[in-house]
């Protein structure tokens, strides 16, 4: 459930009506709903409650807005940083460094170094070259670094290959087969306290075996370390669970997630991490754009609008589905296919689409757009970088501006040599 609903035939944010926005900030914009975001924190929250010990760390890569985190931070979430930067959003967002997961397949030494000082509550290591390299640099600081190996469990997720993680051949954790051995020898290191495991086998899952068989495969490893004399208190679980992006698609809840957790972590007696992104942020999110144009095209029309693959990429990176609706829907649809301006043809969001009818100079909304929205935007084509909106009921704040090509030209430089 979100909060972006029509009212009196205008698509409002909470209170706020989406035109007035537009009309104050310009398009494209982000908004996001502060009741969506607050209600799916708690709603994923209360439904691990059915789990002995749990802790959360919001995976920041999907929205990193300051604000967000904030929110999520006040609603006792920690966070899952794959960055310095992160880390610095996570830290000045006022979350707790020992509520912060530091993941991430390349970790530079600086990184590490960042997150030791900073007392990062744990490292989620993906190869035990980095753990040797950490342990390392925590020792030479008087310091241990707490840490967990991310394996790679070998399973299928099911989702885009894009966006899957956890099969053999991806880069990300060690091998299922070396992992107790590689545990082993970081455990014995200076500098390094190994707690537990991490798994993340992919991200927009729907359905719910593929987790349940690498959590499985988790267990044993698990197991077989105890067995060996190694501690085990913490298990991280990752993210992954999908959301629905068309009208009528249905997902697992985080109650049937939280059901399949249980049973798969039964008698585990461990501390359950997670690192849930999108299902937090997705929905709680849309970017507003105007349609700068309706071209005639050879079967269905062009509608050509202001938001481009720069401001949201996953059609053009994934073939993505966001829904699209107008702002003043009139009831009438038409088939169209939806571009952006920029000048390749994968800045397209939809072909042969049903949708609301629109003009030039209408307002509409790609929704479901608050996850891998405006964390992935860039300024190709040298537009702006696009500027996203907070709506609390009846007011609203712009959270992040939106940056002009003349701010990013600023910072370029021509060398004498070419003057
Ligand atoms: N933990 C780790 C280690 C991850 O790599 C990710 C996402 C998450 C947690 C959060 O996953 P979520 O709960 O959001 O599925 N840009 C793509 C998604 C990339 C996901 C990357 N890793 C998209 O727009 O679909």
């Amino acid at each position: 459930m979100d909060h972006f609903t029509l009212k009196n035939g205008v698509l409002h944010a909470e209170d706020v009506p989406l035109d007035a926005i537009a009309a104050a900030v310009g398009t494209p914009v982000y908004v996001y709903s502060r009741a969506t975001l607050t209600r799916h924190a708690r709603v994923f929250r209360d439904a691990l409650s059915i789990l002995p010990s749990v802790h959360i760390a919001f995976a920041v890569k999907s929205n990193p807005n300051l604000a967000v985190l904030k929110l999520l931070g006040r609603e006792g979430y920690g966070a899952d940083v794959v960055s310095a930067g992160e880390m610095a959003r996570a830290l000045a967002a006022g979350m707790p460094a020992g509520d912060i997961v530091f993941s991430g397949v390349g970790k530079t030494g600086p990184e590490l170094a960042a997150g030791v000082e900073a007392g990062i509550g744990q490292f989620n290591l993906e190869s035990e070259e980095e753990g040797i390299e950490l342990a390392a640099i925590a020792a030479a600081r008087g310091a241990t670094a707490t840490a967990a190996l991310r394996v790679n469990p070998d399973v299928e997720a099911g989702t885009h290959a894009k966006i899957s993680t956890g099969k053999a051949e991806n880069k990300f954790g060690v091998p299922y087969d070396r992992a107790a051995e590689i545990f082993a020898r970081l455990d014995g290191l200076e500098g390094l306290s190994m707690r537990g495991l991490a798994v993340h086998i992919g991200s927009q899952i729907g359905n719910l075996e593929p987790l349940r068989a690498a959590f499985g495969k988790m267990g044993e490893l698990m197991r077989d370390l105890r067995a060996q004399g190694f501690t085990v208190s913490h298990m991280d679980l990752g993210g992954g669970l999908g959301v629905p992006y068309r009208e009528g698609e249905s997902f697992p809840s985080p109650s049937d997630y939280a059901a399949m957790v249980a049973g798969a972590t039964q008698g585990w007696d461990v501390t359950l991490m997670f690192e849930p992104g999108r299902v937090i942020v997705g929905n709680a999110g849309v970017l507003v754009t105007q349609v700068v144009r309706v071209k005639r095209g050879i079967e269905h029309p062009f509608v050509v609008v202001d938001a481009a693959m720069n401001d949201l990429a996953r059609p053009a990176l994934y073939d993505a589905w966001h829904d699209f609706v107008a702002v003043h829907p009139t009831g009438e649809r038409i088939t169209a296919n939806i571009v952006g301006p920029i000048c390749e043809t994968s800045d397209t969001f939809a072909m042969a689409r049903d949708i609301d009818a629109v003009q030039p100079g209408d307002l509409a909304v790609f929704r479901t757009a608050g996850a891998y929205g405006a964390t992935m935007a860039n300024t190709y084509n040298s537009r702006s970088l696009v500027p996203e909106v907070m709506v609390d009921q009846d007011r609203w704040a712009v959270v992040a501006d939106r940056i002009e090509p003349a701010t990013i030209l600023a910072a370029e430089r021509v060398p004498d040599w070419l003057d």
